[in-house]
């Protein structure tokens, strides 16, 4: 049986419905008009110069929310069998992704989708790969929690409880918990949890990357030009600060109305099909026009998070570029994609399966309706050019930084 994960999300229901309609995005406020005060943890460097993220007024941010939420993050404790945490998936040293094409939830289901950077999602317009309905990082958080078909952390109504528990149970939990939630009678409950991890989601910002400090290499430079330019396109699409279309920030709340694109990674059919488990908005929306499409996703530290796109696909950087001055993807055999073995576990089938994915993306209808990615010729140094500016986007002090690190408090835990 093959795991949807966007379209079909399976939640644990009861539990969940109040909390799903609890953030809409009419609760946004720019927040020079509601000061945050006590945020301290969330910080813009210096040389970075783009604006701070604008704050859901349901989910005020203040240090105490982070740092709870920071705890959590780290805590196998959170997963139903204490196997998992979000870092599981996470890892800070790869710009909280983990290296892997698609992972496996904490009971040993297969997720369709690669774990994404959390690099500055707290700017983004949409959540995840490819899904038009979810706006706000509580609503996405619930997902890794809750989700069924697959199970990422297993949290469902039958040991809610239980976990809450383990968390009642400890000093250092009580502490952060009434801290981060003063106003509560019991602070111990999952809206709460979600609240703290979507506080701590939001404070991984990245501002100071060398091209942030204007410390480009001449080949960075070179690249750089070729990335805004109409030949390569790639800024048609990755445009911005937070180099994705689909971000906003205080100063800049301006949506683009096409968010979703279609970069000619499959063509199953003569209509533009992807995978089946894998068809991007389409999935939500049912619009044969989204087929495929998904939110381009932010380059910054895109030199961490490997391998790429929505399913792991292709393996480096310098695929990536090959892939796109090739006008899109055509897959004959199995040296035409990668992680082949993983995607057919995904999808069920023998790992060396290919007649199911063989197509050419390239003429993907949906590709060509949106105009751009169509190929160009480039010589291997322009190539390589372009691979040293997606390099210049990486964070070594992000990567680094010990406000987004595992708590010390839980490391001492966990080695008693
Ligand atoms: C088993 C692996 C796994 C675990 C555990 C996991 N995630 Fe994820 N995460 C993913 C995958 C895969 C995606 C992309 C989902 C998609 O496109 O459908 C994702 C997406 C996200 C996103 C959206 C990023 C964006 O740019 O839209 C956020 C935020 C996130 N995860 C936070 C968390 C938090 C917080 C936890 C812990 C509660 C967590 N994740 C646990 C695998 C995981
Ligand atoms: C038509 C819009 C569009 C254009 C033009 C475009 N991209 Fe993309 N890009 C996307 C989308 C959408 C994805 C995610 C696709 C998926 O996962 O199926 C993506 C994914 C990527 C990724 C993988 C990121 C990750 O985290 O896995 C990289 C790297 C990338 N693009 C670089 C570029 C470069 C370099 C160019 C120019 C040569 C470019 N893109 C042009 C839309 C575009």
């Amino acid at each position: 049986m093959p795991h949807y994960r966007s379209l079909i999300i399976s939640l644990a229901a009861p539990l969940i419905a109040m909390l799903l309609s609890a953030c809409q995005e009419s609760e946004y406020q720019r927040l020079q008009e509601t000061p945050q005060t006590g945020a301290t943890l969330l910080q813009l460097s210096a040389e970075g110069g783009f604006a701070l993220p604008v704050i859901p007024t349901s989910n005020s941010i203040t240090d105490a929310k982070v740092e709870l939420g920071r705890h959590l993050f780290y805590d196998p404790q959170l997963s139903s069998n204490q196997q998992q945490s979000c870092e599981s998936c996470h890892e800070q040293d790869k710009a909280f992704s983990d290296g892997i094409a698609l992972p496996h939830g904490t009971s040993g289901d297969i997720l369709a989708r690669n774990s994404q950077t959390l690099t500055n999602v707290a700017y983004n317009v949409n959540y995840t790969w490819g899904n038009p309905r979810l706006t706000t990082l509580e609503q996405q958080i619930l997902i890794p929690l809750t989700a069924e078909d697959p199970i990422e952390l297993g949290i469902n109504d039958a040991n809610l409880n239980e976990i809450l528990q383990r968390f009642r149970d400890q000093l250092l939990y009580q502490q952060l918990f009434s801290d981060a939630f003063p106003e509560d009678a019991d602070p111990f409950s999952l809206a709460n949890i979600i609240k703290a991890l979507a506080s701590f989601n939001r404070i991984l910002i990245s501002d100071r990357s060398p091209f942030d400090k204007g410390e480009l290499s001449a080949a960075a430079q070179r690249g750089r030009e070729l990335f805004f330019s109409e030949k390569a396109d790639c800024f048609h699409c990755h445009d911005g600060f937070n180099f994705s279309l689909s971000s906003k920030n205080e100063r800049s709340l301006t949506i683009p109305s096409q968010r979703f694109f279609n970069n000619g990674l499959y063509n199953l059919s003569q209509d533009g099909d992807y995978p089946q488990n894998n068809q991007g908005a389409f999935d939500v929306t049912g619009n044969p026009q989204d087929k495929g499409s998904f939110r381009p996703p932010t380059l910054r530290n895109v030199e961490l998070t490997a391998p790429y796109m929505h399913d792991g696909s292709i393996a480096t950087l310098e695929g990536v570029v090959e892939f796109y001055a090739n006008g899109g993807r055509h897959i004959q055999s199995s040296d035409d994609i990668d992680n082949l073995a993983i995607i057919n576990e995904s999808l069920g089938l023998p790992a060396d399966a290919i007649s199911h994915l063989q197509g050419d993306g390239r003429n993907n209808p949906n590709k060509q309706a949106n105009g751009f990615v169509s190929g160009f010729i480039a010589s291997d140094q322009e190539k390589a050019d372009l691979v040293a500016f997606l390099k210049s986007l990486t964070d070594r002090e992000f990567i680094n930084d010990p406000r987004f690190a595992k708590p010390q408090a839980l490391i001492e835990r966990d080695a008693r």
